[in-house]
C-alpha cells in the first residue's frame, strides 16, 4: 500500500530500519556499476516521480533523480518560477493534477504547511525533500552512515552543535524511533522545537539541551552540524555571532570519542559551523554521507511504493 513519508515517524522504527537493511543491500549489489543504469530488478520500471523545488537543492535533487534512474523509473522536476504554482495555482489542485500524470511527488517547500496540504490531496505518495520544520530524507541517510561506520544506533550518543533546525528536528524524531541519544548545544534561543524534544525524551531517548558546547561533545560516537543559517531564514549578524561558540573546531572533535565521526548534510560553510580541518580530516564522513542520499532515496522510494518489508 502507498504511503506519505512527510516524517520519519509516518514511516515508523521498524520501516526505517528495514529502509537502511535495503539501502546496504542495494549499494553493495551495484557497487562499481555505471551509476545510471538500473538495478537488476528494476522494481519501479515505468513509475515516475515529480519534484517540486521551491529551494535550492544539489543533492536531494539528483540523489532522487539517480535513485528512480537506479529502480528503474524517471523523474521530472517542477519549480515555483516556472510552474502555475508560481502564479497561484493551489496545492490542492496541483496535487490532483499531478497524482493523474506520476506516481510519486517530492516536494522542498518554505512551509511544511504546504507538503501537508500536497499529501491531504494527492492520492500518489508525497515525499518532503525538506521543509522548514524537517528533513526526514536527509537523516535516513544518516542513520546509513552512521551504521555503515561501525556504531549501533540503539544507546549511540549524537551531539549536535548550532542551531536547533529543521535537520535537528528529524535526528530528534529518528532518536525517538530508533533509540539513541542526543546532546544538542546552541545558543540560548536557537533552541529546537519542543515538541521534538518531549517526542524523544517520551520515548526514552536522553535529550540534553546545554549552551555549553565542550559539555556535549564529551564522549560523543557522531558530531554534528549544520549551516548557521537555512534557507530562508534572515542572514543576521547577531544570529552568526551567538554561532561561534558552536562551530566544530579540532579542540571538540578532541572532547569526543576517539573513533566519532563527523556528519554535515551539506552545503557545508567551512570556517563558520565547521573548520576545515574538521571538514577535511579523517573524522569527516560527509561525502559518504552525501552519496548515501542515493541509497536512502531509492529505500525512501520503495517504502512509499508499499514495495518494501
Ligand atoms: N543536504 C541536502 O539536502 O542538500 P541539498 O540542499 O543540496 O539538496
Ligand atoms: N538546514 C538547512 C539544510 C540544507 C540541506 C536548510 O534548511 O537550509
Amino acid at each position: 500500500m502507498m504511503a506519505h513519508f512527510l516524517d520519519l515517524s509516518d514511516a515508523g522504527g521498524d520501516a526505517i530500519a528495514a529502509m537502511i537493511a535495503d539501502a546496504i543491500d542495494r549499494k553493495a549489489a551495484r557497487k562499481d556499476w555505471p551509476k545510471g543504469g538500473p538495478d537488476t530488478d528494476k522494481p519501479l520500471a515505468g513509475r515516475v516521480l515529480a519534484m517540486i523545488f521551491e529551494k535550492n537543492s544539489t543533492r536531494t535533487r539528483v540523489s532522487f533523480d539517480i535513485a528512480m534512474r537506479q529502480l528503474g523509473g524517471s523523474c521530472l522536476i517542477l519549480d515555483s518560477a516556472t510552474s502555475q504554482l508560481g502564479r497561484g495555482e493551489t496545492i490542492a489542485d496541483t496535487a490532483r493534477v499531478l497524482s493523474r500524470m506520476v506516481d510519486a511527488i517530492m516536494i522542498r517547500t518554505d512551509d511544511h504547511a504546504k507538503a501537508q496540504e500536497l499529501a491531504k490531496h494527492a492520492t500518489v505518495p508525497v515525499i518532503n525533500g525538506l521543509t522548514d520544520r524537517s528533513h526526514p530524507c536527509q537523516i535516513v541517510a544518516d542513520l546509513l552512515t552512521v551504521i555503515e561506520h561501525g556504531k549501533a544506533l540503539p544507546g549511540l550518543e549524537l551531539a549536535w552543535f548550532g542551531d536547533g533546525n529543521n535537520v535537528l528536528h528529524s535526528i530528534l524524531e529518528a532518536a525517538a524511533l530508533m533509540k539513541f541519544n542526543v546532546r544538542v548545544a546552541t545558543p540560548a534561543g536557537y533552541e529546537p522545537e519542543a515538541e521534538f524534544v518531549e517526542l524523544a525524551r517520551a520515548a526514552g531517548s536522553t535529550v540534553t539541551l546545554t549552551n555549553n558546547a565542550a559539555e556535549a561533545a564529551q564522549g560523543a560516537d557522531v558530531i554534528v552540524t549544520d549551516t548557521w543559517i537555512s534557507m530562508g531564514q534572515a542572514d543576521a549578524a547577531e544570529k552568526r555571532a551567538a554561532m561561534v561558540p558552536y562551530q566544530v573546531n579540532g579542540a571538540l572533535m578532541a572532547k569526543a570519542k576517539p573513533d566519532a565521526i563527523f556528519l554535515h548534510c551539506l552545503p557545508a560553510h567551512v570556517d563558520e559551523e565547521v573548520t576545515e580541518v574538521v571538514f577535511e580530516g579523517p573524522q569527516s564522513v560527509v561525502f559518504d554521507e552525501a552519496e548515501n542520499r542515493i541509497h536512502a532515496q531509492k529505500s525512501i522510494l520503495l517504502w512509499s511504493f508499499g514495495l518494501l518489508g
